[in-house]
């Protein structure tokens, strides 16, 4: 059954089931062929009322913070993989008791927390920084010179501390296996003779393995290959393959207004609360049934519900001219979209639905006043 957006209040995040799961069977044959943990990067969706569904499909958890690694622990009932840049002293107690690996981003980091861990023991790995990164955005590159993220191989040195068993890197940004190929070619050279005294390789996300056209074949070829010829688990913890394209923002135009022949659709969402990578990254949505401009079609911005002059992107053109009540679907508004919302200028958050094959959509999360007040204080 296709989704039938009337049926959803606006503004609401819809999650569709059937793309959802799509892509968990895709991750999930990857895992099995190779055969490799996969880790879900929850950084990049945290939506827990859906868990249910990933729970199904025994994937683990990688947490960037002890709240992510809680609520894995809690609502997906696994002890986390955690990376964070940094530990923070008094969150040390919780994160030992969610967590089953940890990486330390310095080596001062790991002389300070590392016995406490291993005598939990907690695995224990080292985040490197293979000074290699294929990505064309400088904000996604965590292997630019002045790079906070890692540890080098001349800060490395030649021996390894006895409590490490893994090394983490993560440096793709939506990529595919051939990225991470060239990845593991600089890896090896810089890193490959620590390899045999370890158990594990985290390598990280950015596998947009979900994406058409994704060789998933060759992925499998080359992490199986990884672990035969070093003799280590692999791991690899994508965030945005599990979620992306599963679903849409769902919006409603409240207003038309015009200025300097421009016309805005002011919508009922907001980019700066409600998709802020649109103008963090910045891209360009696609909107069911628009495309971009087109000399004679009736041409929108769309703008957004907040204060801010920024708050709008344009521009679509559309078969009709737009009014008051018409629908707006914003395509692939789940991964990285959720987790980054703020309730700036108190507007309304949009609501958090699932659209199930047989029986249509499901409210998960309504958000209220409430939620609004109970944040600031
Ligand atoms: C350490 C680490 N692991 C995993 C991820 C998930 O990456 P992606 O969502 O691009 O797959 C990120 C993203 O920033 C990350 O920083």
């Amino acid at each position: 059954m296709s989704i039938d957006f009337n049926q959803i209040p606006s503004p609401c995040y819809v999650i569709d089931e059937t793309l959802l799961r799509n892509n968990l069977d895709l991750i999930k044959k990857v895992k099995e062929a190779a055969p490799i943990h996969i880790l879900v990067a929850l950084k990049a969706f945290s939506n827990w009322g859906i868990f249910p569904i990933f729970k199904e499909y025994g994937f683990g958890a990688s947490a960037s913070s002890l709240n992510e690694a809680r609520l894995a622990f809690e609502e997906l009932g696994v002890k986390a993989h955690i990376y964070a840049p940094v530990y923070e002293e008094k969150k040390i107690a919780d994160i030992l008791k969610y967590s089953s690996h940890i990486s330390f981003n310095s080596l001062s980091q790991f002389r300070k927390y590392a016995e406490a861990f291993s005598q939990q023991g907690v695995s224990i790995g080292l985040r490197v920084n293979p000074e290699f990164s294929d990505t064309a955005f400088d904000i996604y590159n965590p292997c630019k010179p002045g790079s906070r993220f890692g540890i080098t191989v001349e800060q490395l040195g030649n021996e390894l501390p006895e409590e490490v068993e893994g090394f983490h890197f993560h440096t793709l940004f939506e990529a595919d296996s051939f990225a991470l190929e060239r990845l593991l070619a600089v890896f090896l050279n810089r890193f490959g003779k620590f390899l045999p005294r370890l158990k594990w390789v985290n390598m990280g996300g950015g596998h947009l393995i979900t994406r058409t056209g994704y060789d998933i074949d060759h992925l499998i070829r080359i992490l199986a290959d990884f672990k035969d010829k070093h003799g280590v688990q692999v791991i690899l913890e994508p965030g945005s393959a599990f979620t992306y394209n599963t679903g849409y923002l769902v919006s409603t135009v409240l207003d038309i207004v015009e200025n300097s022949g421009i016309k805005t659709a002011i919508l009922d969402v907001s980019f700066t609360c409600h998709m802020p990578d649109c103008l963090e990254m910045p891209y360009k949505p696609v909107i069911l049934g628009a495309t971009d401009e087109q000399a004679g079609k009736p041409t929108y911005r769309m703008g957004g519900i907040s204060c801010l002059a920024g708050d709008f992107m344009g521009n679509w053109s559309f078969e009709k001219e737009l009014k008051p009540g018409d629908r707006i679907i914003f395509d692939d508004m789940i991964h990285y979209t959720t987790v980054k919302t703020t309730m700036f200028n108190g507007v309304s958050h949009p609501s958090i639905g699932l659209w199930t094959e047989n029986s249509g959509f499901k409210l998960i999360k309504e958000f209220n006043y409430q939620d609004y007040k109970n944040r600031l204080s």
